[in-house]
C-alpha cells in the first residue's frame, strides 16, 4: 500500500485542487468564522475534508450543487436525514400546503396526519403506540426515561462505540481496564460509568454479564452498528439478546434511525425482531425535523397508568414543537409516497450494485479492505474482513486514507458521508450515480496501488 509520505503528497494535491475549485465556499467559510462557532452552523459540519465544507446552493433528488457551481452525486444524503432524497416532490407539495396554504406549523393542536403516521409506523415496525419528537436523539432520551420509570431501574445499557445522538448515557466505551467515558465526551453531566452498562457487540457473554446485574432498565441498541462502520450481528446474536433481556427484565429498544436502510420496517421487520420500543428520526420527514418512539401495547398501558409519571406537563418528556403539524405532514408524505415498499426494493438493488462494484475494485487491486451492506446502505472499511465489534471497527479507522478518498471523490463529483465511508441510496439515486462512484473509486485505488 501507499507509503505515508506519498499519501500525504496525494492529500496535499487533492486539497489544493479542492481549494481551487471551491473558492466561493472558502470565502463564505472565512466570513462565517466571525460569528459562527467553529465557522459552521453546527460544529460537526467541520467533519468535511479539505479544511472547509462546500456551501450548498441547490439540492434535488440525489444531486447537490454548491455555490461554486460544482455538482455532486450525493451518497451522504445528510447522513440519512435525506434518505428520501432531497426535497422529493410529494413532501415539497405537502409542506407548502401545510405551511403556506392551510397555515399553522406550531399550534399545540393535533392534525389527522399524526394518527396516520403512527398507524404506518406500527405496520412497519410493530409497536402499537407512538409519540413524536423533533429528533432521533429526543426519541431515545424520552424512551429511556419511560423505560426507567416503568422498570424502576436506574441504568441503561449500550454497545461499545454505539452512537444514538447526543444522549448523555450513551457516551461510554468498553476498554480492557473496564468501562470509560468515551474520549471527547464534552461536559458530561454525570460520568456515564455511573449511569450506563456497556457490552461489546456480538459478544453475548458481555451482554449477559451486564444484564444479570438486574439494574438495567433498557438496552438501547441498533440491530447492526452503523456509526463505527457497519457491524452486522452474527447469526443468532439478536435472538440471544432478546432472550436475555426478557430473562433479566430489561426492555429492548431498537434505534432504527440508520438501520431503516434494511427495508421499509428497518431491521426490526426485515429480521423479524420484537423490541419493546422502537425509536427513529432523521429520514422519515423527508428532511423536515422529526422523530418518533413506539411502545409495545403493554408498556404503553403501564406508563399511562403510572400516576407518579407526569408525561403531560413538566415530567421530563416533551418538546413544545414535537408532533407539530408541519413535521407530521412531512412524515405522512414521506412514508405514504416516497419511502414506500417499492422504493426500498429499488434502493437496495442499487446498493447491491454499489457493493459489487466496490468489491470488484478491492479484489482487482488486492486491497486489504472490505465492504459491508445493510439494505440501501454500504460502507467500506480499511481491514481485510468485516469487523465483528465496535472496538474492532474503531481499530480499522484510518483518518489519512479517509481524507484522501473523501477528497478524491468530492473533487470528481461524488460525496459520501464525512463520517467514515458510508454511502446511502435514495429513491432518486440512479445506476449512473453508482457507476460514477465505482469508476472514481477505482481510479483512487489504482493511484494508491501505484508504487
Ligand atoms: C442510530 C442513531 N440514532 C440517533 C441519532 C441522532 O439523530 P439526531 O442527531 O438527528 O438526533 C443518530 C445520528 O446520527 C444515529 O445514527
Amino acid at each position: 500500500m501507499t507509503e505515508p509520505g506519498r499519501l500525504a503528497e496525494l492529500i496535499a494535491r487533492e486539497r489544493s485542487r479542492y481549494a481551487n475549485t471551491h473558492q466561493a465556499s472558502a470565502r463564505a467559510f472565512r466570513l462565517a468564522g466571525q460569528n459562527l462557532l467553529g465557522g459552521v452552523p453546527m460544529t460537526w459540519m467541520r467533519m468535511w475534508p479539505g479544511g472547509f465544507p462546500p456551501y450548498l446552493a441547490t439540492a434535488e433528488g440525489a444531486r447537490l450543487t454548491d455555490i461554486d457551481g460544482n455538482s455532486y452525486a450525493d451518497f451522504c444524503l445528510g447522513d440519512t436525514g435525506a434518505m428520501a432524497g432531497h426535497s422529493p416532490a410529494p413532501v415539497r407539495e405537502e409542506v407548502a400546503r401545510r405551511y403556506g396554504e392551510l397555515g399553522g406549523a406550531t399550534t399545540m393542536l393535533p392534525t389527522e396526519d399524526a394518527a396516520w403516521v403512527a398507524a404506518d409506523l406500527s405496520r412497519r415496525f410493530g409497536p402499537a403506540l407512538w409519540s413524536f419528537t423533533l429528533s432521533a436523539t429526543d426519541a431515545n432520551r424520552w424512551a429511556l426515561r419511560i423505560a426507567r420509570q416503568v422498570t424502576g431501574r436506574p441504568k441503561v445499557a449500550v454497545f461499545s462505540y454505539c452512537y444514538h445522538g447526543s444522549v448523555d448515557e450513551a457516551f461510554i466505551v468498553a476498554t480492557p481496564d473496564g468501562p470509560r467515558s468515551r474520549p471527547g465526551n464534552t461536559g458530561a453531566p454525570v460520568d456515564p460509568v455511573r449511569t450506563t452498562s456497556v457490552a461489546e457487540f456480538n459478544d453475548i457473554d458481555s451482554v449477559e454479564r451486564e444484564l444479570a446485574q438486574r439494574d438495567v432498565a433498557a438496552l438501547l441498541m441498533e440491530p447492526a452498528l452503523t456509526n463505527i462502520g457497519i457491524v452486522l450481528p452474527d447469526p443468532g446474536f439478536l435472538s440471544a439478546v432478546r432472550h436475555l433481556a426478557s430473562e433479566y427484565g430489561t426492555l429492548l429498544i431498537n434505534d432504527e434511525t440508520h438501520t431503516l436502510s434494511a427495508g421499509p420496517g428497518g431491521c426490526t421487520k426485515a429480521w423479524n425482531l420484537s423490541p419493546d420500543i422502537v425509536t427513529i428520526g432523521k429520514s422519515i420527514g423527508g428532511g423536515i425535523p422529526c422523530g418518533a418512539f413506539g411502545l409495545a401495547a403493554p408498556l404503553a398501558e403501564r406508563i399511562l397508568a403510572d400516576e407518579s409519571a407526569d408525561i403531560i406537563d413538566a415530567g421530563g418528556i416533551g418538546g413544545t414543537l414535537a408532533g407539530n403539524a408541519l413535521s407530521v405532514a412531512a412524515m405522512r408524505a414521506t412514508l405514504q409516497e416516497v419511502l414506500t415498499d417499492e422504493a426500498f426494493a429499488a434502493m437496495i438493488a442499487l446498493a447491491d450494485r454499489f457493493t459489487a462494484g466496490v468489491r470488484g475494485v478491492i479484489a482487482e487491486y488486492h486491497l486489504p479492505w472490505n465492504i459491508v451492506q445493510l439494505g440501501a446502505r454500504a460502507e467500506y472499511r480499511f481491514c481485510p474482513s468485516p469487523p465483528r465489534s465496535g472496538a474492532a471497527s474503531h481499530a480499522a479507522a484510518d483518518p489519512a486514507l479517509d481524507e484522501y478518498l473523501h477528497l478524491y471523490l468530492a473533487n470528481r463529483g461524488v460525496l459520501i458521508t464525512p463520517f467514515h465511508n458510508m454511502a446511502l441510496m435514495c429513491p432518486a439515486t440512479t445506476a449512473a450515480d453508482v457507476d460514477a462512484h465505482t469508476s472514481v473509486f477505482a481510479a483512487a485505488a489504482a493511484e494508491l496501488s501505484r508504487r
